[in-house]
């Protein structure tokens, strides 16, 4: 792989962790892996930094970032936990789940990140590379998924550099992501609320809760841009729920039931391996320049429901500037 000037790329070791850490402290721009996907980092606490993520990303400003540490205890740090709050953080950190929270007042997360709101995003991520680089760099990391804002989602070092060579300063490569869609994100700030289908299913996080998640109403104004209509999208046209390609379209499979030789999710049908390839399938069909993927029925259980959720905003009327 080869990096336009100003985009180093390094494999993960102890001195790319090291290097990605010194990055960070003068207020650079590091990509680096997550279970979950790629996550562009910042400084948490340094809103220059903090801009030129923004700018980086051609991100809305307002849009708030998750902090990223390394366990439960540098997370009390930046916000209030109750009862609820602690159970899922025992139950699933680290891994794909981020908890919403009202912010402690001397968090010293940047206003910036956290547009102004008075609670905060906050996950404790379960990849080496991502730990390592947080325990080097001893702070807060705010890190959104490492494309261009609007773009799908990058799950290996390769769709990192496609969509940010030249404006971000180093990328950690540390392989594919294993989970392959972003944490689910719940907010404990009042009722428990579904903010955001992802890698940790509904169903394991009501199991601990011993009650149901309350789902966004769709009325409300998006919390996330990852709930506007149209986000994660590829440059085809995505059609869902097909039987066949149809003239004109290439074919994302699901399931053995998928007719040979098409690029499938998971031959077996398990949603786990289908959301491990989604974003990089998507990816690799756009890059063969299909019109339109059309894309074969997935189940809404377990990951099929973050699955279906990103398929969905794919598949949705574009406006004529993405987000
Ligand atoms: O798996 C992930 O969560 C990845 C990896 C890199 O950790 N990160 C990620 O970040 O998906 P991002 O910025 O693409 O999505 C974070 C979402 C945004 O939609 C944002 O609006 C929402 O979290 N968010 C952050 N703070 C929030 C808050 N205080 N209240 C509600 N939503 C919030
Ligand atoms: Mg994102």
């Amino acid at each position: 792989m080869t990096a336009e000037p100003g985009t180093r790329v390094l494999k993960a070791a102890a001195d790319a962790i090291g290097a990605a850490a010194r990055s960070l402290a003068a207020g650079g721009l590091v990509a680096f892996s997550t279970e979950t996907v790629y996550g562009l980092g910042a400084d948490a606490t340094n809103g220059e930094a903090v801009a030129r993520l923004y700018a980086a990303k051609g991100r809305p400003r307002f849009n708030p970032l998750i902090s990223h540490v390394t366990d439960l205890a540098a997370a009390e740090r930046l916000a209030v936990f109750n009862s609820a709050a602690r159970r899922l953080a025992e139950a699933f950190w680290s891994g794909p789940l981020t908890l919403v929270l009202p912010k402690t007042p001397d968090c010293g997360v940047s206003d910036l990140a956290l547009a102004g709101l008075d609670t905060i995003a906050i996950r404790v991520p379960r990849h080496p590379v991502a730990r390592d680089l947080l325990a080097a760099f001893g702070k807060p990391v705010v890190a959104p998924s490492a494309n261009r804002s609007g773009h799908v989602s990058p799950t290996d070092a390769a769709h990192v550099l496609a969509d940010l060579r030249g404006r971000i300063d180093l990328i950690v490569d540390g392989g594919p992501c294993a989970v392959g869609v972003e944490s689910t994100i719940v907010s404990l700030a009042g009722a428990p609320t579904l903010l955001r289908p992802g890698g940790l299913p509904r169903e394991d996080i009501e199991r601990v809760l011993g009650a149901k998640l309350v789902d966004v109403p769709a009325s409300k104004v998006p919390q996330a841009p990852g709930m506007l209509a149209s986000h994660y999208a590829p440059k085809a046209q995505v059609r869902l729920n097909a039987d066949a390609a149809q003239a004109g379209e290439v074919l994302l499979g699901f399931g053995p039931q998928a007719p040979a030789g098409t690029l499938n999710l998971s031959a077996r049908g398990d949603l786990v391996e289908a959301a491990a390839n989604l974003f990089s399938h998507l990816r690799a069909l756009d890059r063969q320049g299909a019109g339109t993927i059309a894309v074969m029925k997935v189940p809404r259980h377990g990951l099929g429901e973050a699955i279906n959720d990103r398929l969905r905003r794919a598949a949705a009327p574009r406006p004529g500037q993405q987000i």
